[in-house]
């Protein structure tokens, strides 16, 4: 039998890349987002299941989490968020709803409405968090600190569900080349000098692929005995 992975946020990136990767090694894929155009365009370029989810309304998490009560679901990749450079000044009502809807609150619903489907089948759940949880970042206070909240739920979660074999992981990625780059709010002048900075601060002095964080979370869903552990996707930029 076929297993099944649900991968939000599928149609760019990181999440992209691990549709495809999962798509590969034999897996039925589902990828979520939220604008059904790029996820039925991504859907078809890599063979897989979409369904429209928008991560920030409940609804649309409980609604899609019915698609897997009859199969179940072997592997939830919570990868699917919003990232943006703003001075503490700049945060307005909206902003503090939207990441913290979107980056805590709907992972973490997401969970919660299949907690059935990964009951049936042992399932394990893998979250997207980020080097910017253990390393600062100017302007990046609101996006760290719903990182550092996805760092810290997995791990509780990790003790929560490890009876019931169902394991919780993080991967942490560092500087990774992916569209987010260009929906950060910067101009382009201001995105290469960012992306200089940052190189030069890589121990591996060098952006990562997305395939190459994809391949991480496919050992990940496939290291049995490993739960409640954060694995870095940095070129270094944890250890120093
Ligand atoms: N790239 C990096 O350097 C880096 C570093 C550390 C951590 N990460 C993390 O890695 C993950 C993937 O990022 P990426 O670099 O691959 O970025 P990306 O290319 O922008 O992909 C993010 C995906 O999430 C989707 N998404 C955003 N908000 C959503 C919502 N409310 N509902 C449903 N889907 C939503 C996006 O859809 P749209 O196409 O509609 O926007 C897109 O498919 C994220 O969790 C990010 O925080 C990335």
């Amino acid at each position: 039998m076929n297993k099944h992975a649900l991968i939000t946020g599928g149609n760019s990136g990181i999440g992209y890349a691990t549709a495809r990767l999962f798509k590969d090694r034999g897996y039925q894929v589902t990828i979520s987002g939220r604008n059904s155009d790029k996820l039925s365009q991504a859907a078809a370029e890599l063979g897989v299941e979409w369904v429209v989810a928008d991560m920030a309304r409940l609804d649309d998490l409980k609604m899609m989490a019915t698609r897997f009560n009859e199969s179940g679901l072997d592997v939830l990749v919570n990868n699917a968020a919003i990232a943006a450079f703003m001075p503490i000044d700049a945060h307005t009502e909206v902003d503090y709803e939207n990441f913290l809807n979107t980056n805590i609150r709907g992972p973490l619903a997401l969970i919660q409405a299949l907690m059935p489907a990964l009951r049936k089948r042992q399932g394990c759940i893998i979250n997207i968090s980020s080097a910017i949880s253990n390393n600062g970042l100017p302007n990046a206070s609101l996006y760290a600190a719903t990182k550092g909240a996805v760092d810290a739920f997995s791990r509780s979660l990790a003790l929560e569900l490890a009876p019931q074999n169902i394991r919780v992981n993080v991967i942490s990625p560092g500087a990774i080349d992916t569209p987010i780059i260009s929906k950060l709010g910067l101009d382009e002048k201001q995105i290469e000098a960012i992306k200089a900075h940052v190189e030069s601060t890589i121990p591996l002095k060098r952006y990562g692929r997305a395939d190459e964080v994809a391949q991480v979370i496919l050992a990940q869903a496939e290291a049995t005995y490993v739960t409640g552990a954060v694995w870095a996707v940095d070129g270094g930029v944890d250890a120093c």
